[in-house]
């Protein structure tokens, strides 16, 4: 099988490429991925090919689909980060919704077995930090996008239903919580406060320290999308969590903990506008109909995750430079 994996050069696409290639030895694996600040070749084993290419590109997508006889495509690529998407709605709009629709466009005209669309939990907008477990979204929750990000994969989503309700595109859709894991851009909040403590430089947490992401090890994100490529029903729409939620300053406590640095490292900062509180996911639907479920424990995942980029200083050092957004800057 031939597999194109857009946004391939980013953190989960990387991750993904390189499980799929361990995993499945005889599929090939084709990175599609514009090299954005976000994306980095060298995040891709030397041997994966990359085809450097913009998503809104309707001519590169189909060249590409055809030139690979592409029978998959993960859609990974995306602008990713809320924070930028408060100062560049834009650029996201753009990439997000109009890149997810050419590449709908690209594989209606080609014909791929499935075009696989990565979501988020971010599309429902948020919950109260008190809300019960019986108002975590489901698969038929709502759309309630309060960002630019998440109205831009709202838009995505819809794209793809359109496209399968219309068309009869084969498709199916993972909205996943938070990620964690090696080779995430040092502006997401993890591998930044890595980063900053390392250095013995300060963790900027949001005013509302008590907002909490559920988190997800990226390889179980992984271990999902292959799940839903392999057993998902065409049509459907998947949530992958963990049911693991913690605070914002709870992570900085972790991180701080893991490294031996102090506490008086954490520093306050302005919320960014439209910070939501929460969110969680309902996975009933994935665990009971394809038997997946979270195998990396949070604990156990957090900790590799800091000591990686503790020795990989060679990979993050460089690309901090590259981050748009500063988060003290809001007020
Ligand atoms: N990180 C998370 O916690 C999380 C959670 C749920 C869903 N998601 C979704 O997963 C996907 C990947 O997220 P990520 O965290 O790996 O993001 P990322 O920012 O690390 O990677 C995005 C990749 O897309 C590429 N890209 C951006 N614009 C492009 C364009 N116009 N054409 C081609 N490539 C382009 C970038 O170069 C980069 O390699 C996104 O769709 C995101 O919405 C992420």
């Amino acid at each position: 099988m031939n597999l194109l994996v857009t946004g391939g050069a980013g953190f989960i696409g990387s991750n993904f490429a390189r499980y799929w290639s361990g995993a499945h030895p005889g599929d090939r694996v084709i990175a599609y991925d514009l090299l954005t600040y976000a994306g980095s070749r060298s995040n891709l084993d030397p041997a994966t090919t990359l085809v450097e290419a913009d998503v809104c590109d309707a001519a590169a997508a189909e060249a590409a689909l055809r030139d690979h006889a592409v029978d998959v495509i993960v859609h990974f690529a995306a602008e990713s980060h809320n924070s930028l998407a408060v100062l560049d709605p834009a650029r996201f709009f753009r990439t997000n919704v109009v890149g997810t629709q050419t590449m709908l466009e690209a594989a209606r005209a080609v014909g791929v077995e499935r075009f696989h669309h990565v979501s988020t939990c971010e599309v429902y907008g948020d919950l109260a930090l008190d809300a019960g477990p019986e108002e975590a979204f489901t698969e038929t929750s709502p759309y309630r996008p309060r960002t630019p990000y998440n109205a831009s994969k709202a838009g995505a989503d819809h794209a793809v239903r359109a496209y399968a309700e219309t068309y009869g595109l084969p498709v199916t859709i993972t909205n996943c919580s938070n990620n964690y894991g090696p080779y995430q851009f040092p502006e997401k909040v993890i591998p930044l406060f890595v980063a900053q403590a390392l250095d013995d430089q300060p963790l900027p947490l949001y005013e509302s320290v008590r907002n909490r992401r559920e988190w997800l090890h990226v390889l179980d994100h992984c271990r999902a999308i292959e799940a839903v490529l392999e057993r998902g029903r065409v049509g459907e729409t998947y949530h992958v969590g963990s049911g693991l939620e913690r605070d914002i300053e709870q992570i900085a406590d972790l991180v701080l903990d893991a490294l031996g640095k102090p506490a008086s490292l954490k520093t306050i900062v302005p919320d960014r506008p439209g910070h939501d509180r929460r969110y969680l996911l309902d996975c009933t639907k994935i665990r009971d109909e394809l038997g997946w479920e979270p195998q990396i424990d949070f604990e156990d995942g957090l900790a590799g995750t800091v000591a990686w980029y503790a020795h990989r200083r060679d990979w993050w050092e460089p690309l901090k430079g590259r981050a748009p957004v500063v988060e003290t800057n809001w007020k």
